[in-house]
């Protein structure tokens, strides 16, 4: 299986730290034989050679915070040119998401599934905003799209909803698809206000300078709009659900709900109503006794509500180097492996 990285970034290097890992496990359980022909990167350079680039290497120039380019078989031009002149079986699509464009990494797939390459992806704009139209090229072309990464990283549960639960029907989806802001809920649960719960989740990383994205929602808005187009077969676009954050909520409401036996969570879910499908996301009071009640800290959870065995609980990480780089080794095994 030859593999071509688009961004070399946190989950392209963590990905790259498990391919070297489970180089022999591979082979041995899998039958899969996987050498890495290309990386691109915006500024740490680009490599590719046929025969396959130095990847420890690669790993090593990253964490040095140096350019990859620096070591032999540097490829000049940018990650188009570089799908275009790239031989490979399989690209990794790890570069940014934008979700208001999905772009550059819409064009990348398309171009990559163009030459006949299956896909793997975390990133969440192809997903959320041009799933379909991908999806139908990979059709096209007989190639699979993969993209286990892009909701709860790698825990599986895009896997477990399309194989595992094979000929089930599912009636809801909903957990807990954004880690920040069940840490912050968590904090402030134990007494902290939100901004200083924010702030801790800043300090940790788990939130960005500027937390928009988690504590309005739009995080697993994109989640939300994800599982309503793959797994439910929905055409629909994140503005087509309602979406609150966690930032109107106090300690004094989470106290309050707690006396009642209950517990705020910021909660994304898809469901069917008669032949539509709705989503939505927003903070609810799920009863302790639930299994997501329970579920604290940056951690994620999901509940499959199916026609065949009643409620099915995954709960995992939702972020992480080594989590989300382990999303695109499933996938590449599911594209290439013996199971
Ligand atoms: N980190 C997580 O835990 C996690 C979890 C789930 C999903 N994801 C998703 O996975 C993807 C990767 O995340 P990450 O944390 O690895 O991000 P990251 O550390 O920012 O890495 C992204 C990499 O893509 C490169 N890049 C950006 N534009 C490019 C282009 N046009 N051509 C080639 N390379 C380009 C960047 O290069 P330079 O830095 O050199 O400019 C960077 O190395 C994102 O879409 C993210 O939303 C991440």
């Amino acid at each position: 299986m030859r593999l071509l990285f688009l961004g070399f970034g946190t989950v392209g290097q963590g990905l790259a730290e498990l391919l070297i890992e489970k180089e022999q496990k591979l082979r041995d359980e899998n039958d899969l034989e996987v050498k890495v022909v290309g990386i691109g990167d915006m500024l740490k350079g680009s490599l590719y050679n046929p025969n396959g680039v130095d990847l420890k290497g690669a790993l090593e120039k990253a964490k040095a915070g140096e350019k990859i380019s620096d070591l032999p078989d540097a490829f000049e031009g940018d990650a188009l040119e570089l799908i275009k002149a790239t031989e490979a079986d399989m690209m990794i699509e790890m570069t940014y998401t934008d979700i208001k464009t999905a772009e550059p990494a819409t064009s990348h797939i398309r171009a990559a599934l163009e030459k006949g390459m299956h896909i793997t992806t975390s990133n969440k704009g192809p997903l959320a905003l041009n799933f379909h139209e991908l999806k139908k090229l990979a059709d096209e072309k007989k190639v699979k799209f993969l993209y286990e990464g892009t909701v709860i990283s790698g825990t599986p549960l895009l896997n477990l909803a399309r194989e595992t639960l094979a000929g089930s029907d599912f009636k809801e989806i909903k957990g807990i698809l954004n880690g920040t802001t069940n840490y912050i809920l968590s904090k402030m649960e134990e007494g902290l206000g939100y901004d200083e719960a924010l702030k801790k989740a800043q300090e940790l990383g788990y939130a960005e300078a500027v937390p928009d994205a988690d504590v309005l929602g739009w995080d697993a808005l994109a989640k939300v709009t994800i599982l309503a187009n793959t797994v439910f077969g929905a055409d629909c676009k994140p503005d087509d659900f309602s979406c609150k954050g966690i930032t109107e909520i106090t300690a004094e409401a989470i106290k309050e709900a707690k006396s009642r036996g209950k517990r705020f969570k910021l909660i994304g879910k898809v469901w069917r109503d008669g032949d539509a499908v709705k989503g939505s996301v927003a903070p609810e009071e799920i009863d302790m006794t639930h299994p997501l009640a329970g579920i604290m800290g940056a951690t994620n959870a999901v509940t499959i509500s199916t026609d065949t065995l009643g409620d099915v609980t995954i709960v995992g990480p939702g972020a992480g180097r080594v989590e989300t780089g382990y999303s695109a080794l499933i996938d590449i095994i599911n594209a290439g492996g013996k199971r």
